[in-house]
């Protein structure tokens, strides 16, 4: 990694915490879920920065991959615990994905505790030679504390270069392997604790997706998604609601069906636990380092 592309992860994660603190000022009752993420958006571009992937808003027990579609009439109302993850790139450079919860019942404080004391706890830990599976025990160990369940099929993640998931891999729940912290890892831990079993499920739903392979298509709108989705975004996710309106709808709906089902793009449903589960989550960026480890989203 060179001090230039340190430079711009540096200022991906500043981007992402003012924008995690600007949502606090979008996020409020009454308010739309579309409007909500697409004001986030666009004060990410306003910064110079980018959206990594949609602004996430997933309610209650969608744990995450939820973005509001165009024609969603969603609002934010006093029945809803919302997970706010953002994430943000500078050319390329994703030094920001960082995520909190925002309780609208007022009656979920602990959960929501417990998800961001399990990331504090979780990066008092990290620095070179750390064994991943340290943090590991120590964010199930204090979500279970507070009688919750950790989502244990969720998982930090390395950021890298037009990727949001690459190595390490940080379980929320101890594993088995010798795996240890390297100087210099850009790393995303993010804590979920559940009130559910504490395991996600894919949902029907998906307004995100992600190019995945070329294929022979002869579909002229497929054709245009798929060079699109290779160019502008690459490994990064996107929102079906970007590249609305560019397209006739209907064609860019079938578009859409075929390139996912011939593999050319995936698609990211949003993931759930227990019907009726309740989940939050807490998220921040660092950088690891010799003796501890450099908060970019801070
Ligand atoms: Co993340």
């Amino acid at each position: 990694m060179t001090e230039e592309n340190i430079e711009k992860y540096r200022k991906a994660g500043k981007i992402a915490a003012k924008a995690r603190k600007k949502s606090k000022k979008i996020i409020k009752k009454g308010k739309s879920f579309l409007e909500a993420a697409e004001e986030i958006e666009n004060y990410i571009e306003g910064q110079g920065g980018k959206p990594a992937f949609p602004v996430n808003l997933s309610t209650n027990n969608e744990a995450a991959h939820y973005t509001p579609g165009k024609d969603a009439r969603k609002e934010f109302n006093e029945e809803q615990v919302v997970k706010v993850d953002i994430g943000v790139h500078v050319d390329g450079y994703v030094g920001g994905d960082t995520a909190y919860t925002k309780d609208f019942t007022e009656e979920n404080f602990e959960l929501v505790k417990a998800s961001e004391i399990a990331l504090e706890n979780a990066i008092s830990l990290a620095k070179a030679g750390r064994k991943i599976k340290e943090i590991s025990k120590e964010i199930q160990e204090t979500i279970e504390e507070k009688g919750f369940k950790p989502i244990r099929n969720l998982s930090g993640h390395g950021l890298g270069e037009r990727t949001t998931h690459t190595e390490p891999t940080i379980p929320n729940v101890k594993t088995n392997t010798t795996e240890e912290l390297k100087e210099g890892q850009i790393i995303a831990i993010e804590p979920f604790a559940s009130t559910g079993q504490g395991r996600v499920k894919e949902g029907k739903k998906a307004e995100i997706y992600g190019y995945n392979k070329p294929i022979q298509i002869r579909d002229r709108t497929a054709r245009k998604i798929m060079k699109q989705a290779e160019k502008e975004y690459k490994e990064l996710p996107f929102a079906k609601r970007w590249i609305q309106g560019q397209y006739q709808e209907l064609k860019m709906k079938m578009a859409l069906k075929n390139l996912t089902n011939k593999k050319a793009l995936k698609k990211y449903p949003v993931l759930k636990d227990d019907e009726g589960s309740l989940v939050s989550q807490a998220e921040k960026t660092i950088k690891i380092e010799e003796n501890g480890c450099e908060g970019l989203t801070d």
